[in-house]
């Protein structure tokens, strides 16, 4: 057996083995897409670089001198240095990588081959270092993207890997597109214009899961919540025509469009057709209808007495009542009975407590 201390340090050592080889397979995967896009910055700055330094010339200023030398300028090694100064964030590493590793070929480029390839990406990036590819093609060979690179994915995706050297080539169609060459619909939409080439795909009516045009009749499913009518359209289900009702007792049903929700009665209903206590089914306990409406009964004026013991009076609330006793009396074993007065007895005692009980009465 292996002792504890080794067998740590081994793992350790395997786990950086597989760190370090999942780390360069991800790397150079992502490095063919990323050699380009670095390359495209290049060429880019060295457009607008090539743009500012126009307006100069050896000095900065413009005199007559420097008018007459300008023409030698425009071609100059010093114009081509200042343009390539400025290639680069000087905190991207790739980017000033790419340039150094590469220099003798702008001034190649720039003394040689400007006049019959001006475009400087194609000449770079796509042709000399072969980092790129052109627009629609992909791969370390540049092969066409699906769909072909005049349109790749037929004008409806995005080809992996387009105009770089990396990528394979396939389509993540747009929204609503899908399919191999991004030509099929997803749910939802239909082709409203399609050949083998070309594919336009336009929402489905809103109660159809599938259809095969625009209207509520060109379904080929109903959506959930719609179901087909008589003459073959998807219409909404009213749920709430079902029964038994798909709400609680307490509840009641308002259907919407494809589908329905369930809301709480009024609380003085039992049971009600819509929102308010004017839609009750019947009346809480403690309501009475009155004129289409449920109202508080009050109990406490009731000509029979809801609260019978003695002393005791009736306080009528919302829905209900309460019986306590009066003023003087209180509650003992169910009853109302005289209160026994402490302030008798404490005055003699001591003065202060019977004044704070005097003032909680
Ligand atoms: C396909 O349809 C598009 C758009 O309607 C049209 O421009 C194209 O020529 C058609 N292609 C074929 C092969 O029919």
């Amino acid at each position: 057996m292996l002792s504890t201390g080794l067998q740590m340090r081994l793992m350790r050592l395997l786990s950086c083995v597989t760190l370090v080889l999942l780390f360069q397979v991800t790397d150079s995967k992502k490095d063919l897409k990323s050699f380009c896009s670095t390359c495209r910055i290049i060429t880019d700055n060295f457009n607008k670089g090539f743009e500012i330094t126009a307006k100069q010339n050896f000095g900065g200023g413009n005199t007559a001198w420097e008018e007459r030398t300008l023409s030698k300028y425009e071609t100059s090694e010093i114009r081509l240095m200042e343009i390539v100064e400025g290639l680069c964030d000087s905190s991207s590493f790739d980017c000033n990588h790419m340039v150094e590793e590469h220099e003798d070929h702008f001034e190649t480029w720039w003394f040689k081959r400007k006049t019959k390839h001006p475009d400087l990406h194609k000449w770079f990036c796509i042709d000399t270092i072969k980092v790129c590819c052109p627009k629609g093609m992909f791969g370390p060979d540049c092969s066409a993207c699906v769909g072909g690179s005049e349109r790749p994915c037929h004008g409806n995706g995005k080809c992996d890997g387009d105009g770089t050297r990396g990528g394979d080539g396939k389509c993540s169609c747009d929204d609503s597109y899908r399919g191999e060459f991004c030509l099929d619909c997803i749910d939802g939409y239909f082709n409203e214009v399609r050949n083998d080439t070309f594919s336009l795909c336009t929402e489905c009516d809103s109660s159809c899961k599938t259809c095969t045009g625009a209207t509520n009749q060109d379904c080929d499913e109903c959506k959930e919540g719609w179901e087909d009518d008589d003459q073959e359209a998807c219409v909404d289900v009213n749920e709430c025509s079902k029964d038994p009702s798909p709400c609680e007792e307490d509840q009641y049903c308002l259907n919407t469009d494809g589908s329905y929700s369930c809301k709480a009665c009024d609380k003085v209903c039992t049971g009600c057709t819509g929102p308010g206590p004017d839609s009750c089914q019947a009346c809480a306990s403690g309501y009475q209808h009155t004129e289409g409406t449920c109202t508080d009964i009050d109990e406490c004026s009731q000509t029979e007495p809801v609260c019978t013991r003695e002393n005791e009076e009736c306080v009528n609330n919302k829905g209900s009542y309460v019986c306590f006793c009066s003023e003087g009396y209180e509650e003992r074993d169910d009853e109302c009975v005289q209160k026994i007065e402490p302030e008798k007895e404490e005055e003699s005692e001591t003065s202060e407590t019977t004044t704070s009980a005097h003032g909680e009465l």
